[in-house]
């Protein structure tokens, strides 16, 4: 397998054997990792990662696998850059690629990653656009192989935005690794008709199944995967969350939705999570609604069945395995 000079910029561009080899990498790479072993692999390169969101997990995953593989890494911040007000995308990533060896970017609309791709003359890896999240789906791909062995034939269920960054993402991923897929949401925020045509096609080559519906308790029986995430994103306006709450409460994880699941279901979230109180907006919109957790209930959380923060560490395996197979040579 050589992924040499590619993109990483969406699941769709790649194939489920390129995936596989992903993910085989990124437990190769844990493994290392937790013996302490040295894989200053890529000593000599520097790559760059222009964030225009804010971000906890995927830029320190970004810097730490980084840093592991033997590399110089440049941060620049929301607004740091002059991307977009003074520079065009394109002429940004033409300059980048001068001095780089790899971007990561993280920002609005797919398009502009798109651009950065076909610009650069480097990889340039998606760190999460307003449509796509891809290396947060090798995180939960791997971090489902760890309690699973396994993936085919496994059912997963998105319960809540269907049409966000990260519900798009997990349906292909499904389709792709041959997982039965479902979203649990309100119509209205079932993902795009294109989307979900190209998807089908795909699962129906790995012999599973695509499933939208409106019942939460319908979608969620016998589940091995429960996913959600938060109902308002990144870039979305603060105005909508008072219908977001009103559309997606019914779609809450809870106790029961959990108990109706396989007896050895795990939950999943790409996090940052409204769980509790402790945050600044999980205050301000308990002082407006009277919500005290919004996408999934404290005790599903912290139970023993969330590995939601395996989930997160995988986040720096699996981007390593990306940042090698596609800057490095085949070891
Ligand atoms: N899951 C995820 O992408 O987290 P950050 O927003 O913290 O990067
Ligand atoms: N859907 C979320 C994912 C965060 C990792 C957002 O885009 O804000």
């Amino acid at each position: 397998m050589n992924l040499k000079g590619r993109n990483f910029l969406k699941l769709l561009d790649y194939s489920d054997e390129e995936i596989r080899y992903l993910l085989d990498l990124s437990h190769k790479f844990k493994k290392l990792k937790i013996k302490g072993k040295d894989h200053k692999y890529l000593k000599g390169k520097n790559i760059v990662l222009l964030f225009e969101k804010t971000s906890t997990r995927t830029r320190c995953a970004f810097e730490v696998a980084g840093y592991d593989l033997g590399m110089g890494v440049t941060y620049l911040e929301p607004g740091s850059s002059q991307m977009g007000k003074k520079e065009s995308i394109e002429d940004t990533a033409k300059v980048l690629g001068r001095m780089y060896d790899g971007i990561e970017y993280r920002g609005f609309s797919q398009e502009i990653v798109e651009t950065l791709g076909s610009n650069a003359g480097v990889p340039v890896w998606n760190g999460l656009t307003d449509e796509y999240h891809p290396t947060q789906m090798l995180a939960d791909l791997m971090t489902i192989e760890e309690n699973f062995g396994h993936l085919r034939g496994l059912k997963l269920v998105f319960c809540g935005d269907g049409r966000n960054n990260v519900a798009n993402s997990l349906m292909v991923a499904c389709s792709k690794m041959g997982i039965n897929f479902t979203i649990a949401s309100p119509k209205e925020l079932f993902p795009n008709e294109e989307l979900i045509k190209t998807c089908e096609k795909i699962a129906k080559k790995n012999y599973c199944t695509l499933t939208f519906t409106e019942d939460i308790m319908e979608a969620t029986k016998d589940a091995h995967v429960i996913y959600t995430d938060v109902w308002v994103s990144m870039g979305e306006s603060d105005d909508i969350w008072e219908s977001r709450i009103k559309a997606l409460k019914p779609y809450q994880v809870t106790e029961e939705v959990m108990k109706n699941a396989n007896s050895k279901a795990i939950f999943l979230h790409c996090l940052p999570s409204f769980h509790d109180l402790k945050t600044t907006i999980g205050q301000e919109i308990y002082e407006k609604f009277g919500l005290k957790e919004m996408e999934v209930e404290d005790k599903v959380f912290t139970s023993e069945k969330s590995k939601v923060f395996d989930e997160a560490e995988n986040r720096m395996h699996t981007i390593k395995a990306v940042m090698y197979a596609t800057l490095g040579d085949k070891k």
